[in-house]
């Protein structure tokens, strides 16, 4: 299985501990290959919101040389894990400026074809609270770009470093990643047979219409256009 993790901080700390345990889980179960990006160390930039990826393309980011390793990493993966502590009862800054980098392969703009296959995971520690909203922030990503489904492993640590989590509650943790890595497993063994999330057809459906009526981005309509999706193909 390939697998992409993009870790919202450096530290080696709980949601790390947490990505890690889950990597190992599955590792026992099937080959994995792991490209991993820390940031802000792989993308240390902010998004500038000068539009050039909607409008003339992802290559025209000024952050490309960046951005565009880890958009391509993503695509030829299996399973997308983004992982981020709660901040501010969200995620870190660094991983939202990396979000911001990415919307351009939004399904309201240029879906990748390739992300409707995807198995996708939001991974995310708390001292106590924000883990809802900090997940809901990853999953909407994830959902919007076309991954076909999304599982969640957020633990409330209520401690500052891995270090200092009791060795009770680090072992459920363990516990919890196994059976997270279960179900990866058992949802990429069934493939193309998993079911295909109603939200998703309803959008891609609404935004093939919208696509339709685009006289405001050519970019945009042309990739629609070349996947034959304004035609009745979809891609999934
Ligand atoms: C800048 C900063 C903001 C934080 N904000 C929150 C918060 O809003 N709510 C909370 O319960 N914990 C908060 N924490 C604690 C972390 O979410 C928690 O310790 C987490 O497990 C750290 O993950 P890490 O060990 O992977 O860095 C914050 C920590 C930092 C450094």
């Amino acid at each position: 299985m390939k697998i992409t993790v993009i870790n919202g901080g450096m530290r080696h700390g709980s949601t790390w501990h947490c990505k890690e345990a889950i990597l190992k889980a599955i590792g026992e179960h099937t080959e994995t290959e792991v490209t991993e990006f820390s940031l802000p160390r792989d993308l240390p930039h902010f998004c500038v919101g000068c539009y050039q990826c909607f409008l003339k393309g992802e290559q025209s980011c000024p952050h490309a040389a960046f951005v565009q390793p880890i958009a391509q990493a993503l695509c030829q993966s299996d399973l997308i894990m983004l992982a981020s502590p709660v901040y501010g009862l969200d995620v870190s800054g660094q991983m939202k400026a990396c979000l911001d980098h990415l919307c351009y392969q939004w399904m309201s703009h240029r879906p990748s074809a390739a992300m409707f296959r995807k198995l996708g995971l939001v991974v995310t520690t708390t001292a106590g609270m924000g883990l809802r909203r900090t997940g809901k922030t990853m999953r909407l990503s994830l959902k919007y770009w076309g991954v076909q489904k999304i599982f969640t492993f957020a633990k409330p640590v209520a401690a500052m470093r891995w270090e200092e989590i009791p060795d009770r509650k680090r072992k459920q943790i363990e516990q919890s990643a196994q059976v997270t890595a279960s179900g990866i497993l058992r949802a990429a063994g069934r493939g193309a047979r998993l079911r295909k999330p109603f939200f998703r057809s309803l959008l891609f459906a609404m935004m093939a219409g919208m696509q339709k009526k685009n006289d405001w981005n050519p970019t945009d309509r042309e990739h629609w256009e070349k996947q034959g999706w304004l035609s009745g193909a979809r891609p999934y």
